[in-house]
């Protein structure tokens, strides 16, 4: 199994340069230079008693920015600063102890990865992942990692209050596409929720290649636990510019739309590229929680939004359909949902 755990890259210390596979072509690259950074990114406080204006200011992000940063969403700071805490404490453990998890097949419910899909790309990325499966949690919390001792307890305690919040986001994006608080829930059936906890170390040359390439996130939903000291998601906005989404306040929690809110708004609510970029003078962590419809869901767009008139933009498809699509794939190619237009 040596041959396993050189690919992740958390094993190693890489000082100078890029070793071989990292670098992106010229025309490929971050510029990082050119980079902006919008201070009117959304943040949306959910304890509002003002409901009809989170419900207002939600739809607003949804329409022009696919994502916005949420806080008072009722999961104590505290918890997430263990989350983070053992995730790193995850990915400092020895080569040996990691090297148990490695995988690279995609349809494992519990692995630790590196890059995005090693066996599809060409040019890999700068990023180690450990991908969980989280529902239901006593199917899969048995089969996670033991070691850091306390990593089980504290993650699966926030999958539950995450779940908790991602529901309620659901609920307040449904009524702000003018739809019965339940219906997106009710379309995309008992979901399933996966993390990925993605630790990107310390890069030579991160002018050269990505944290994560360009990509859309193929679920419904994904909430980010940014790491707060670190910067390094950016959204592509119209145009073609990229901003760096900074945390706005020290325990905010970024939300960004999958694909499946795209298709189901019928292109209303945008599923918006984003990136990870690296850096050479600090690691990062992210957590990412991604609410999935379950595979036999069948999605298409809202009927009460093609009730006017309006051509449906995507077919229905069921999710098992695209997802096994969007894993075929390599991640930075043209949208997945562009390969479902059409009746
Ligand atoms: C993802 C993702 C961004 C980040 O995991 O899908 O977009 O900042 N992560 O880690
Ligand atoms: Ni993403």
């Amino acid at each position: 199994m040596a041959t396993t755990t050189t690919q992740l890259l958390s094993t190693v210390t890489h000082r100078d340069t890029l070793p071989e596979g990292y670098a992106r072509p010229e025309s490929d690259r971050p510029r990082l230079a050119e980079v902006a950074t919008d201070s009117n990114i959304p943040l949306i406080d959910l304890a509002s008693p003002d409901k009809p204006r989170v419900i207002a200011e939600i739809a607003l992000a949804c329409r022009t920015y696919g994502f916005f940063q949420v806080t008072n969403h009722g999961i104590a700071e505290e918890l997430l600063e263990k989350v983070m805490a053992v995730a790193l404490e995850f990915f400092r453990l020895p080569p040996e102890e990691k090297e148990k998890l490695y995988s690279d097949e995609p349809s494992e419910k519990i692995r630790l990865s590196t890059s995005f899909n090693v066996k599809k790309e060409t040019v890999h990325n700068w990023r180690d992942y450990l991908r969980l499966h989280c529902h239901p949690l006593e199917e899969f919390v048995p089969e996670w990692p033991s070691n850091p001792a306390q990593f089980k307890e504290i993650m699966s305690t926030y999958c539950r209050e995450v779940r908790q919040l991602g529901l309620r986001l659901l609920g307040a994006i449904s009524l702000s596409l003018g739809l019965e608080e339940d219906y997106i829930e009710n379309v995309l059936g008992d979901q399933e929720q996966h993390m990925a906890v993605n630790y990107y170390p310390r890069c030579p040359e991160p002018d050269l290649t990505y944290g994560l390439p360009k990509h859309t996130d193929p679920n419904a939903l994904t909430i980010l636990l940014p790491d707060p000291n670190v910067a390094g998601l950016q959204v592509l906005r119209d145009g073609g510019q990229w901003i760096a989404v900074n945390p706005l306040a020290p325990n905010a929690l970024i939300i960004n739309l999958g694909d499946q809110i795209q298709a189901l708004s019928n292109g209303a609510y945008k599923s918006v590229w984003h990136r990870a970029v690296v850096n050479a003078s600090q690691e990062r962590m992210s957590v990412a929680s991604f609410l999935c419809p379950c595979n036999s869901a069948v999605i298409s767009p809202a009927r009460k939004l093609v009730a006017h008139g309006d051509e449906p933009v995507y077919r229905s498809y069921t999710y098992d359909e695209y997802y096994k699509k969007f894993w075929s794939r390599n991640l930075d190619q043209e949208h997945c949902l562009e390969l479902f237009r059409g009746q």
